[in-house]
């Protein structure tokens, strides 16, 4: 809540898609970091997704890069399995933000728990979202 406070300098990761070094998950099935610089695929428009084209599961072994989850194609709302990419996640920089060098301003003793190796560098979300729940 203070004014005069001057945020610190928090340089973003400015490798390319391919160079990139991909940072372990902050907490299980949390949205990974963006390991590459993304102002050429930005905007995102509704005919234009060039997140995408490179994640797409279709795509993604050609290019190198981690296919989006199943859960970014699939009618989490309706529990319904759909084809392509679901509304809900077109829009990708609305959660998954570009890795940044970026100072704890204010203190933070979180832990986070990962139940195996595989959950710190990989997701599952669709399989694990009703869990306790069902
Ligand atoms: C030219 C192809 C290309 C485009 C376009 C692209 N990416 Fe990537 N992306 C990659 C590659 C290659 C990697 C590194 C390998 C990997 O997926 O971990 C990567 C990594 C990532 C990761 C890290 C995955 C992990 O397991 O930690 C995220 C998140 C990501 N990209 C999101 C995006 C978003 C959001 C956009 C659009 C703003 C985008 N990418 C556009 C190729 C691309
Ligand atoms: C509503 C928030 C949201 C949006 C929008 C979103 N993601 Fe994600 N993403 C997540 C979360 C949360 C995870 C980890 C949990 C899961 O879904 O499996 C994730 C995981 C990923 C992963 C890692 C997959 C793996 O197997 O480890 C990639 C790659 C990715 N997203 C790319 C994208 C791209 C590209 C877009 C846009 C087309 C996008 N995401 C849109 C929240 C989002």
């Amino acid at each position: 809540m203070n004014e005069e406070l001057v945020l610190p300098e928090s340089p973003l990761n400015l490798k390319e898609a391919g160079e990139s070094e991909v940072l372990p998950r902050s907490f299980e099935n949390s949205p990974p970091l963006i390991p590459h610089v993304i102002v050429d695929f930005l905007p995102i428009k509704i005919g234009e997704n060039m997140c995408f084209g490179c994640h797409d599961p279709e795509a993604a072994a050609d290019v190198g890069a981690t296919p989006v989850p199943k859960s970014h194609m699939y009618d989490i709302r309706n529990d319904k399995q759909i084809e392509g990419l679901a509304g809900a996640n077109f829009n990708c920089t609305q959660c998954h933000v570009v890795q940044a060098d970026a100072p704890t301003i204010v203190g933070n003793s979180f832990k986070a728990d990962f139940r195996n190796d595989k959950s710190r560098i990989s997701s599952n979300l669709l399989e694990t979202l009703n869990e306790g729940v069902e």
